[in-house]
């Protein structure tokens, strides 16, 4: 499943669990093999993402992007449809590693960490002596979350402790009790969606930036801007008014993503243009009372 594919469903799947409560965030399209006595199969057009193996799409049709495709419904021409889109997604990931440079004993907030697809990286990366909170508004995510430090257990791997927290309402953090000076880094990578210019998103962030140590960075990634994702420069004038310091430095995303490719939510939807996303790293510059320091 391409990364950027992942990243949108995630987001559909999000929504439609808030509306099912039954349904699961999925992210795994329609492997070789054929599906198992009771599972569901889909026809041309309908989804394939709503259980966390992935609805089967019937034969002769592809899950693509969380909806079967073939038989008369062609996917856009769109770099998101490709295979080197599946194949590529893990080198998005590795960039978006390589930029944040966790440390052992770095104290992690991974904001809409989704079912937790990060956390197991993070928890190694910072053990010994570090911790990961993975936090998240759908609730049926958080027990997803919390099972990431059993994996790792059963899999022998030394690691630092995770704590799933759920998130009560979009704008609260669940960290506030931690108190300031906390974490290290603050992730949200392809997670909560900004408005720009809004007072309330910009007290969201300064409450991160009390939680956040002296030097703490907050990282914001998005594989594509689109409609309702905000422009880099949007989410770095929020990222000032809250007390980080600018210009963030920039994680140039890989080359072999395009400037620009078509999204296209569900087959025969509208098609629009989304251009490639962003990775910026902020710098705490405000004071543990959450105001800037300059
Ligand atoms: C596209 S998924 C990304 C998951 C993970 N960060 C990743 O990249 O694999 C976005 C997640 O952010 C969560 N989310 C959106 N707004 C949120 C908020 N205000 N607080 C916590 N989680 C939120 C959604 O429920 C969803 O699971």
């Amino acid at each position: 499943m391409p990364r950027a594919s992942r990243a949108l469903q995630c987001v559909a799947a999000a929504i439609a669990i808030l509306v099912v409560p039954t349904a699961a965030c999925a992210f795994v399209s329609r492997t070789p093999g054929a599906p198992l006595p009771g599972e569901e199969v889909g026809g041309r057009g309908q989804k394939c993402d709503r259980r966390p193996t992935g609805m089967w799409c019937e034969d002769g049709l592809r899950c693509l992007q969380g909806w079967c495709y073939g038989k008369g419904v062609e996917p856009p021409d769109s770099y998101l449809f490709t295979p080197e889109a599946s194949s590529n997604w893990g080198r998005i990931e590795d960039t978006i590693f390589e930029g944040i440079d966790l440390k052992p004993g770095d104290v992690v907030a991974d904001v809409g960490a989704g079912p937790g697809f990060y956390l197991k990286r993070v928890a190694k990366l910072v053990h010994p002596g570090g911790k990961v909170y993975g936090t998240e508004i759908v609730k049926d995510m958080v027990p997803m979350i919390r099972a990431r430090a059993a994996e790792l257990d059963a899999e022998g791997v030394p690691h630092a402790p995770i704590e799933g927290r759920f998130v009560k309402s979009p704008r609260e953090t669940s960290l506030d009790d931690l108190g300031p000076n906390t974490l290290s880094v603050v992730m949200f990578v392809n997670s909560v969606q900004f408005s720009p210019g809004k007072s309330r998103e910009v007290n969201y962030l300064k409450r991160f930036c009390r939680l956040l140590k002296p030097g703490g960075r907050l990282v914001v990634h998005v594989d594509w801007v689109y409609d309702s994702t905000g422009a880099g420069e949007e989410v770095t004038d929020l990222a000032r008014r809250a007390g980080f310091e600018v210009p963030p430095r920039s994680v140039p995303l890989p080359d072999f993503l395009p400037e620009r490719t078509l999204w296209e939510p569900c087959p025969g939807c509208e098609r629009v243009w989304i251009t490639k996303g962003y990775t910026l790293i902020f710098r705490k510059a405000c004071g543990a009372d959450g105001k800037a320091k300059r």
